[in-house]
């Protein structure tokens, strides 16, 4: 037997994610304009995005909290409307600046930058412009924005997300972008969109190949392995048809340069295939990625849909965080229908904690496409409380961490190349759908829906243990004495 101690590979970038509109703050402040998230936040019943953590005010003292913590990398976004208020034209130059510091002082403290250049949040005017992403016109804007940032901070930035969780953005299309209501009853835009998406993304990441040196492109998948209820023949053909069309249907983009073509041709006889135009496959195939950064938070169970359900359903979230009441689960007609899987527990949100899944997704993505792997989003949501002593007991996310973890490992043992661990998220940030509620840092901010309160921020028990995760490059995942972990 190898009697090695276990411990994730030399150089593993350890750190933690957030995204601009979800942490800053400052949604109108130093000339930056509204995006699309910053509309959609207002009068959700929960917080809205103005104030966020406030990290445009407090960069400092959180990198200096991520130092305390031994972070080798961060992983944040930039807003396209801090650096372009109008998406397109004239550059904020307060903007601009902001992000030079923010890298500046990361870099200062040993912590590598990990950028995404699209988190969401398509600058409003945008929208008000030509409807933003559903118009092909996006791309060519897309591209400006990220030739600007490739320029501007490319002799700092060696790895570069380009766009988070298309995948999201196409299941959630009308929470994740402003859409027009006289779009609504047509569910094509959404692959409309994401086609432009796909090639705004090749665009850039042709662009990191021409002028950054060294430079990788990547970007970050919202990515859930799908289960079959059962052994049926017809169930487990509902679960290739969905892996098809929620997961090869992005990764074979990115990697291969092509539509997976079983989901393509799905599309295509229910009318909802996006328009290709000549020459967009060779420029997707020409931006074809280097590396993928992993989204994973929960697995996914599918069924052949029930005749009574045999139509179009849209997936609606958990608004409330009673355990049950999912808003509704996806169904494409003849193909799969999303269902609770009987056999893993969930969070009071509904979403599967599923360990094994991590171990799962990395071999078989890697199985398919042979890259490098890095997880840009990995934790749990939760009500996180506040003691009297000023400590948060978070034992449920050390829990949930210390097995994703070990199952990371293990894929790694299998041969799969994982560069990092980057969960979501640093400090509590405003939830997508749930605003403060849910919460996901390692260090609590003293804010709630409410009222922003003092904002002060807390180190939850999940921060001390991951402290010494890192310090041990996580040999601390495995040790057993009980009084330490
Ligand atoms: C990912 C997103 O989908 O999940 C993040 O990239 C998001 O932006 C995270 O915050 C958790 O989702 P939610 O809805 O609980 O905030």
């Amino acid at each position: 037997m190898d009697q090695k101690p276990k411990q994730m590979p030399k150089g593993f970038l350890w750190g933690a994610a957030t995204s601009a509109y979800q942490v800053e703050g400052a949604a109108a402040e130093d000339g930056k304009k509204l995006s699309q998230m910053d509309v959609l936040n207002q009068n959700t019943g929960f917080s809205d995005a103005s104030i966020a953590s406030d990290h445009y005010h407090r960069y400092k003292e959180d990198i200096a909290l991520m130092k305390e913590c031994g972070f080798n990398a961060y992983r944040f976004s930039f807003s396209w409307s801090r650096i372009f208020p109008d998406g397109v034209g004239d550059v904020n130059p307060k903007g601009v600046a902001f992000y030079d510091d923010l890298i500046d002082e990361l870099l200062r403290n040993g912590i590598t930058p990990v950028p995404t250049i699209y988190h969401y949040d398509m600058p409003m005017a945008l929208v008000e412009k030509y409807d933003g992403w559903i118009s092909r016109q996006s791309v060519e804007d897309f591209a400006s924005y990220g030739e600007f940032l490739i320029l501007r901070y490319g002799d700092r930035i060696k790895n570069w997300l380009i766009i988070n969780e298309q995948s999201i953005i196409v299941e959630f299309w009308k929470k994740k972008n402003y859409i027009p209501p006289k779009y609504h009853d047509n569910p094509q835009i959404k692959f409309q969109i994401n086609h432009h998406m796909n090639l705004a993304q090749a665009k850039v990441s042709s662009l990191i190949h021409k002028y950054v040196k060294d430079g990788r492109a990547g970007s970050a998948i919202g990515y859930s392995p799908v289960y079959g209820l059962n052994s049926s023949p017809k169930n487990m053909l509902a679960m290739l048809n969905a892996e098809d069309l929620k997961n090869h249907f992005f990764l074979d983009i990115y990697f291969r340069g092509e539509y997976a073509p079983g989901a393509l041709n799905y599309l295509k006889e229910h009318q909802m295939a996006p328009v290709i135009q000549e020459g967009d496959m060779e420029a997707i195939r020409e931006g074809r990625l280097d590396f993928l950064g992993v989204n994973y938070y929960a697995s996914k169970c599918v069924k052949y849909p029930d005749k009574e359900k045999n139509h179009l359903i849209e997936a609606k979230s958990n608004l409330t965080g009673q355990k049950g009441a999912m808003g509704a689960y996806e169904v494409m007609p003849d193909f799969y229908e999303y269902i609770k899987n009987p056999n893993a527990d969930t969070n009071d949100w509904d979403w599967t904690i599923d360990p094994d899944g991590m171990e799962y997704l990395l071999r078989d993505i890697y199985e398919r496409y042979r890259i490098p792997m890095m997880i840009t989003e990995n934790g749990i949501g939760a009500r996180d409380m506040l003691e009297a002593d000023g400590r948060i007991h978070d034992d449920y996310r050390i829990d949930y961490w210390k097995k994703h973890l070990k199952a990371i490992h293990r894929a790694i043992e299998m041969g799969v190349e994982v560069e990092g661990f980057l969960p979501w998220s640093f400090v509590d940030v405003l939830s997508t759908s749930n605003g403060y509620q849910k919460r996901y840092g390692l260090v609590y901010v003293n804010r709630d829906d409410e009222s922003p309160k003092d904002l002060n921020r807390m180190k939850k028990d999940s921060f001390y243990w991951y402290q010494k995760v890192i310090e041990s490059n996580g040999a601390l995942l495995w040790n057993t004495d009980p009084f330490v972990r």
